[in-house]
């Protein structure tokens, strides 16, 4: 890269959801010169459509403790969750709640005037606090925007690098803007908080911001990412027919309220599969309903909430998508299916937003904290942005004074690398890598991938997304198919069962000297 603007921060955030405006407004209180960068829109990332809520235990609520949370994660999580984070960061929600309160987000009351609370998958309390009925996602997303208001914010520019001084010390980040034009931020510290990748899916619950661009970015500064084939399918995505790109959500909540799931002949298929029936966690769940299409040659199951009281006024969002589409959830079974929704591993992080390149940071769904293990608990993912956003801002703090200053970034030209067509990319991690995988037909995905890309240099925000997606798809491909088990939202057809060999290993990703990603090591999780 040459040429182009360049300005300096102490801190430049990569994303403008939930963990990236939080770590902004955090490390703008603590006194450092904060620049948000974003490449679309500063409301067009995930947080934004996350219905169901935040799950945290806030004050005495009879029945639930922290404890609870604590053991329904570790739970759901298939026994890959690294329990000291599972701990921490839960034991952190309520006072990130509260911050987030403050800061003027307004979550659902109960008739009690405490906050109202539901139920999502997994979950063995009512602890999922909510707003907007099921918007908390834009309710977050709105009081967040508006705080950080007075905030620097860059729209329409894509991180593309991480830019390093000539002693290796990281130094900013290259960019471009929508026209393709380069541009510099120089700083000692980046904060990744560019969500996930569902997009390497043909249909997904993400916007078509979630391309993997911080999992990439940071494999090829050097750190490391894992547990990047546990992608989450949400179990239920409104069913309109076959279509492609974002999906509409309908909310866990809505089982959680008492909706059950339904075949084509009417019958329930969850109970007697796990002791929570409709409620299992998502993973059980979505391998469930995958199952049940494949028996019955159909497209969708069926959810049934006709017997929940206010359905409009509970669940706005869903209802609205409904009609939209057709369906009247107050009088009929709402067609569903699963579709990609959470990317529960990411770059590899301590517990304060820390990766294994020192100055560069993630947070949020980008990041694998360990909290989620093998299959995220509902409702985990925005108390994990807020807690770990605050968490990293503090760290870049108190990082400044003992990390060499770098000595000014080079402006170097943005090296080549390989970009496969989207679309095929879509295709064959649809085909071969979502509910239901075998080596066969993962052997045969990455063969896809391998024909349909080229060697290049992305020349504007399309590019650098399809590197990514690239990245992402081949990595994905290669863990899935070194883990010869089935975990958690890793159901391998071949490989049906839990394998004790993989209890608590977690494959670890980077890239090796030709650029590819490569399974480095099985780390061991904390016990
Ligand atoms: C949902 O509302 O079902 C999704 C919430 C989540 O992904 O945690």
């Amino acid at each position: 890269m040459t040429g182009g603007w360049a300005a300096d921060a102490d801190l430049v955030v990569v994303g403008s959801g939930v963990a990236g405006l939080t770590a902004a407004l955090d490390a703008a209180e603590l006194g450092l010169r904060v620049v948000v960068v974003t490449k679309d829109a500063v409301d067009a990332g995930s947080t934004r459509w996350a219905q169901g809520g935040v799950a945290v235990v806030v004050g005495d609520v009879p029945g639930d403790s922290a404890q609870a949370h604590v053991a329904d994660t570790v739970e759901a999580g298939g026994g890959l969750c690294d329990p000291a984070a599972v701990e921490w960061i839960i034991g952190a929600g309520p006072a990130a709640v509260t911050r987030l309160r403050e800061r003027g987000a307004v979550f659902d009351p109960a008739p009690d005037g405490r906050l109202a609370r539901t139920r999502e998958g997994g979950h063995s309390a009512f602890r999922v606090v909510h707003a907007g009925g099921d918007a908390t996602g834009a309710e977050v997303e709105r009081a967040l925007v508006h705080a950080a208001g007075g905030l620097p914010l860059l729209t329409g520019h894509v991180a593309v690098d991480a830019l390093r001084d000539e002693r290796g010390v990281l130094g900013g980040l290259a960019l471009l803007d929508d026209d393709g034009r380069p541009g510099v931020l120089r700083a000692p510290a980046v904060l990744l908080a560019t969500g996930g990748y569902g997009q390497l899916y043909s249909s997904t619950t993400n916007p078509e911001t979630a391309t993997g661009d911080g999992v990439a970015l940071a494999l090829r500064a050097g750190a490391t990412a894992a547990d990047l084939e546990f992608v989450q399918f949400h179990p239920t995505v409104l069913y309109t027919g076959p279509a492609v790109g974002r999906r509409p959500l309908v909310t866990e909540a809505v089982r959680g309220e008492g909706a059950v799931l339904l075949d084509r002949a009417g019958r329930r298929f969850l109970s007697g599969l796990h002791p929570l029936a409709d409620l299992a966690p998502r993973d059980v769940v979505a391998a469930a309903i995958t199952r049940r299409l494949a028996e019955t040659g159909t497209d969708c199951v069926y959810l049934d909430a006709r017997g929940l009281d206010g359905f409009a006024r509970r669940f706005p969002t869903v209802y609205a998508a409904c009609r939209e589409a057709g369906v009247d959830p107050v009088r009929e079974p709402i067609p569903v299916t699963p579709a990609a929704h959470y990317a529960c591993g990411g770059v590899v992080t301590d517990l304060h937003g820390r990766t294994a390149v020192p100055g560069l940071y993630a947070a949020g769904e980008v990041a694998r904290t360990g909290l989620h293990g093998a299959n995220r608990l509902a409702s985990n993912s925005l108390l994990e942005g807020l807690v770990l956003g605050g968490r990293a801002a503090q760290a870049v703090a108190a990082d400044r004074h003992t990390r060499p200053a770098p000595a000014g970034a080079h402006l170097a030209p943005s090296p080549a690398v390989p970009i496969a067509d989207r679309t095929v990319v879509q295709r064959a991690m649809s085909r071969a890598a979502g509910v239901g995988r075998d080596a066969a037909g993962l052997a045969a995905a990455s063969d896809a991938v391998e024909a349909a890309t080229a060697v290049g240099v992305p020349t504007g925000r399309a590019g650098v997304e399809d590197a990514a997606l690239t990245l992402l798809a081949q990595a994905v491909l290669a863990a899935a198919g070194t883990r010869t088990e089935s975990r958690g939202c890793h159901v391998r057809t071949d490989h049906p069962g839990r394998d004790d060999v993989w209890q608590r290993a977690s494959l670890e990703i980077a890239l090796d000297a030709a650029g590819r990603p490569r399974v480095r090591s099985e780390k061991v999780v904390a016990v």
